[in-house]
């Protein structure tokens, strides 16, 4: 049997980590972990329950009510965020839910309860998982460590086209605002900052397509099962 290893991909907002990350869980046969959604269940269970996350305890004892699952659905051939047993997966992709992730996920607490969750789904190997930290933080020692940019207006451009389906009214300018502060907050919070793991292979999909980008990948993920 080839040999699992565990594949990281972090990188900024909307640079299409999602997307090759599923593709390569679906070649490879494995688990496919999308960590922002749990930081996003988590922001939805604060916003609902009226948390103010500046208060330490108001956090540590909301945490202790929250119980997020991913649940495989065959129509949509995608794991979904479940939050406390509530199908979240279509919510947390809001803008609303955007806007305010970026300060939830910046919470020391909030970090140790979903990295602790993330690396227990990873003690198997056989995983793709990405988010901001999960090549620096939650899985250092992973066989392959991918980091993903592309320029700020195609980004930009991405992310609006996936809102405006759900919603004609969002303008350009919304989605590039909350892009840069999440960028901004992501990388510049004191606990677990987004950066590019000093043994992470950059891939910058600016001029790529998907199918460059996923092939550019896979033969990295290939080189290190040994195939
Ligand atoms: O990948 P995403 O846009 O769904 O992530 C939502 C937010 O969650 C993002 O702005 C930063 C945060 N996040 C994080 O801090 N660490 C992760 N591993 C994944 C996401």
């Amino acid at each position: 049997m080839a040999k699992k290893i565990v594949i990281t991909i972090d990188g900024w907002s909307s640079c299409g980590k999602s997307t090759l990350a599923k593709q390569l869980s679906q070649k490879l046969g494995y688990l496919y972990v999308d960590s922002g959604a749990m930081y996003r269940a988590i922001t939805l269970y604060f916003l609902r329950n009226n948390i103010d996350w500046a208060e330490k305890k108001e956090v540590k004892d909301a945490l202790k009510s929250i119980n997020l699952e991913f649940v495989f659905n065959p129509n949509s051939n995608n794991s979904e965020m479940h939050l406390n047993g509530e199908n979240v997966e279509y919510v947390i992709r809001d803008l609303l839910i955007a806007e305010k992730v970026s300060d939830v996920a910046a919470i020391k607490e909030v970090r140790e309860f979903a990295v602790a969750q993330q690396q227990k789904m990873g003690t198997k190997k056989g995983i793709v998982m990405d988010g901001r930290d999960i090549g620096t933080v939650v899985f250092p020692k992973a066989e392959l460590k991918i980091f993903m940019t592309a320029d700020n207006a195609i980004r930009v451009q991405r992310r609006f086209k996936e809102l405006y389906e759900k919603n004609p009214n969002i303008t350009v300018e919304e989605v590039k605002d909350n892009l840069e502060m999440r960028d901004y907050i992501d990388s510049n919070r004191e606990v677990s900052p987004l950066r590019k793991a000093k043994d992470a292979l950059e891939l910058d999909n600016t001029n790529l397509t998907e199918k460059e980008q996923f092939n550019k990948a896979l033969n990295w993920a290939k080189e290190k099962i040994g195939e």
